[in-house]
């Protein structure tokens, strides 16, 4: 059984959303194995994003990300990766089709940064290498 790590990240979470994104993770049938609200500094998302060094996008994501509380979750399912990807939606939330997470409850609010609620694994080895930046006790 594969394990993915999923971030409600700052927007999701001041808007009141990591209950609903819980919800729908249960609801579909992946398990939850770790939990932990926390504002990441920017050294972790510096690891954690570390595919986009190098693009536009990179530092104001990263100092977005460490804007405020995250909920990181570790979940647990037969192809949960792929399952949450799917849950999550397109990257855009603008162009995320509803039924998913982005699609129903994200939009572009004009900022600089591309603000979609979550964030999940999109591969195996993402999935580890994530889940041990999150949870190295795991
Ligand atoms: P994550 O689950 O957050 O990793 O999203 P993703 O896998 O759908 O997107 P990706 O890993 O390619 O990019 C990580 C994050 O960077 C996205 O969730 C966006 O917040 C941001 N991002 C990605 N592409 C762009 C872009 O072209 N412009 C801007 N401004 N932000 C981007
Ligand atoms: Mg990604």
């Amino acid at each position: 059984t594969e394990r993915s790590l999923v971030l409600v990240k700052p927007d999701g979470f001041a808007r009141g959303l990591t209950g609903e994104v819980l919800r729908r993770i249960e609801a579909k049938g992946y398990r939850l194995v770790a939990l932990q609200v926390l504002t990441p500094d920017l050294d972790r998302l510096h690891v954690h994003y570390e595919e986009h060094v190098g693009k536009p996008f990179f530092e104001p994501l990263c100092e977005f990300m460490s804007s405020g509380p995250v909920t990181a979750v570790v979940i647990e399912g037969e192809r949960c990766i792929e399952g949450f990807r799917a849950l999550a939606g397109a990257t855009d939330p603008t162009a995320a089709l509803p039924g998913t997470i982005r699609g129903d409850l994200g939009r572009d609010w004009g900022r600089k940064v591309q603000e979609n609620i979550v964030h999940g694994s999109d591969s195996p080895e993402s999935a580890a290498r994530e889940i041990g930046i999150w949870f190295p006790e795991l």
